[in-house]
């Protein structure tokens, strides 16, 4: 693990990720891949394609938004086409009893159907007639079956008026990921966010071990617990005692019980980050703050309006203090929400860094519109959005 198919078949050309978190994991693929990508499509909301000269296998373990990886082998103008390239290269792979699937992204129902018999027909071609079909539930099969049915599975996606067709190579640790957020000495699922998504921010700083990670609004320490398991120095500030506090013990936790150096957790208020650091520069700020009532249902869109308005003043306070605590190369990461609202519409808050010298982070040939939205969540009526500005030099 994680690699469920040696690591040389993503020695292609073209690849997909299944995405955890649609536009936001295309930007986190580009962000760590970095130069790299030469061109990034989202064919579907699930599916990044990406063009990637010299892909490093090692490095796609650190995507935490994306649940698969796949070469793209074969392209077919139409689901009855012959899927051979992928068959030949399924056939190298397999014994007479493996067992195969096909997950497919976007993909209506009788395509599915039919891009799964011409496969099936021509592994048996190839003379694998025993090959088993693993049916999963809907037309995906999540990554952690891949790994426990011990699957070759198939990724399908629409394509430039046909599908693209690829095995899945690579998936990450979710059993890991997911244990890390409910075993901690303070879980608070009410406030936080899900670890997966904290390494995703993370990784969007683009900070390496040793520098130094600031989130000013820290909670429960789910994002500094992710920035600590990458080895960078943590430094987290809450306006309260309680949270400090909490952040501090998951941190040890995430030791293993060691107290240790590497991270300064103090009371304060995200405002006033200058005088605190004592004019101090971080090298990078990655923050989820969510400053807004509890919602036990939709609001109106007049009173999300106003919810996000008296909330805004802190977040905008909050970022021109972040922007005098940002080194010149550094970047700052933060959430804001999108209320759903009963009328149908989503309400979002909208940061201007232009007249504090930033500017948005814009990596690879794609151009991102922000703030990026978060797809797939499972929060009613709050969804996610995320802003990344870096200091224009
Ligand atoms: C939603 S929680 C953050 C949760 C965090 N992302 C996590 O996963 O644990 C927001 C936190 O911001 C803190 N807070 C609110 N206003 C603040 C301010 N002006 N300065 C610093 N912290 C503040 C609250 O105490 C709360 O713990």
């Amino acid at each position: 693990m994680p690699f469920v198919l040696p690591p040389s078949l993503l020695e292609a050309d073209d690849v997909a990720l299944v995405t955890a978190f649609g536009k936001l994991s295309v930007l986190e693929a580009c962000a760590v891949l970095g130069n790299s990508v030469k061109k990034a499509e989202a064919p579907t909301d699930r599916i990044a394609a990406l063009r990637v000269e010299h892909l490093e296998p090692r490095i796609l373990a650190e995507l935490s938004g994306s649940h698969k990886c796949a070469p793209v082998v074969q392209t077919v103008d139409s689901a009855s086409e012959d899927p051979g390239q992928l068959a030949d290269m399924m056939a190298a792979h397999l014994e007479e009893k493996s067992n195969v699937s096909m997950s497919g992204y976007g993909v209506a129902e009788d395509d599915y159907e039919e891009l799964v018999r011409t496969m099936l027909d021509s592994l048996r071609d190839r003379g694998l007639r025993k090959v088993r079909l693993l049916r999963p539930e809907g037309s995906e099969l999540l990554s952690e079956q891949v790994i426990a049915r011990q699957s070759l599975d198939v990724v399908a996606f629409p394509y430039h008026d046909g599908f693209a067709l690829g095995p899945t190579v690579w998936v990450p640790d979710s059993a890991e990921m997911r244990q890390k957020g409910t075993r901690r000495p303070a879980p608070h699922p009410d406030i936080a966010l899900s670890p997966r998504l904290a390494r995703t921010l993370v990784n969007l700083a683009g900070l390496r071990p040793g520098h130094t990670l600031l989130d000013p609004f820290c909670g429960a320490g789910t994002i500094l617990v992710e920035a600590y398991a990458k080895s960078l120095r943590c430094l987290g500030v809450d306006s309260r005692a309680s949270r400090v506090q909490e952040t501090r013990e998951n941190l040890k936790w995430s030791t293993g019980g060691v107290e240790d150096r590497g991270y300064d957790i103090r009371k304060g208020d995200a405002r006033d980050l200058h005088r605190m650091l004592r004019g101090t520069k971080v090298d990078g700020i990655v923050t989820e703050p969510l400053l807004l009532p509890r919602l036990d249902a939709r609001p109106k869109t007049a009173t999300a309006q106003a919810m996000i308005e008296e909330s805004a003043r802190v977040y905008n306070d909050a970022l021109a203090s972040m922007a005098e605590c940002i080194h010149p190369d550094g970047r700052i990461v933060v959430v804001v929400p999108v209320v759903q609202t009963m009328d149908g519409d989503e309400v979002t808050l909208t940061l201007e860094g232009r007249r504090l010298g930033l500017r948005l982070y814009q990596p690879g040939p794609v151009g991102f519109e922000y703030p990026v939205r978060l797809s797939f969540e499972s929060t009613r009526w709050i969804r996610r959005a995320v802003y990344i500005f870096e200091p224009r030099s």
